[in-house]
């Protein structure tokens, strides 16, 4: 595809759905699904950082998932504790930082904990783009963690409440990270289920049909191409597509 006449989103978000549907529709299992998912996620995540875009959050597991089957959950879990490391080494040569959000405490093991704090930890020097895997994560839980955060700065008069404004409030979240230009969510459901609620409040949104473990490199592109042809107002006006 010929990137110079693509709008490049700086950061774009990915609910990956479509696992289980995927593993389902080919006689697999869920768990061959979330494997097929991060293997696809791997590659998915170069190309996505080739096109010029600067920061990738994705969705791998939220607060909620926890309420899932055992056998699902500690699947999940397992593959978390195998591949974090393999993939923060992964991005680590391509120059991208990796980082986390989420709630870093019960129920996820500890094991788990001390490997995403590595992952960050070798990779926090890198300046080609940031991904951010949203694990353990819930927009609600993020923003009360982010008032609590605020309200101790606020007591330790670091500021007062007065000085509170929108942008201080993306310092507070889970890793500050600038807005969300385009989200995706795959397998065509049409809900955000919780997922970077105040980053992604003038996002624009994008549903393809596809399974996750097949949205591949080709399907971004054409996601890129619909997030070209979009007018984007923030609550204005386009003074350059206005018509009358
Ligand atoms: C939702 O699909 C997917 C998940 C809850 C897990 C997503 C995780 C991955 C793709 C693996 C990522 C791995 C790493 C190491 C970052 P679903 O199971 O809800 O699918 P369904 O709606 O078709 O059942």
């Amino acid at each position: 595809m010929d990137y110079s006449k693509i709008k490049i989103p700086n950061h774009v978000g990915i609910i990956l759905d479509g696992n289980g549907r995927w593993a389902q529709e080919r006689g697999l299992t869920r768990s061959e699904g979330h494997q097929e998912g991060f293997n696809n996620l791997m590659k998915l995540t170069e190309h996505v950082f080739k096109t010029g875009v600067k920061v990738l959050s994705v969705y791998a597991f939220s607060t909620e998932n926890f309420k899932r089957s055992k056998e699902e959950v500690d699947f999940l879990m397992n593959l978390f504790e195998n591949k974090f490391a393999e993939y923060a080494k992964d991005l680590k040569e391509k120059n991208i930082r990796l980082v986390f959000s989420g709630g870093r405490g019960k129920p996820v093991k500890k094991k788990i904990i001390d490997i995403i704090n590595k992952c960050e930890e070798i990779t926090k020097e890198c300046t080609n783009g940031i991904m951010n895997i949203c694990f353990n994560y819930g927009s609600h839980l993020e923003l009360v963690e982010a008032f609590k955060k605020m309200h101790t700065d606020i007591d330790n008069h670091k500021f007062s409440i007065d000085d509170v404004n929108e942008d201080m409030l993306y310092h507070y979240m889970f890793q500050d990270l600038p807005p969300i230009d385009f989200l995706i969510r795959t397998s065509g459901e049409l809900r955000l289920s919780n997922f970077m609620l105040y980053q992604a409040s003038y996002a624009e949104l994008y549903f393809p049909k596809t399974y996750f473990p097949s949205f591949d490199a080709k399907e971004f592109d054409k996601a890129l191409l619909e997030y070209t042809s979009r007018d984007r107002r923030f609550g204005g006006i386009n003074y350059e597509t206005k018509n009358n």
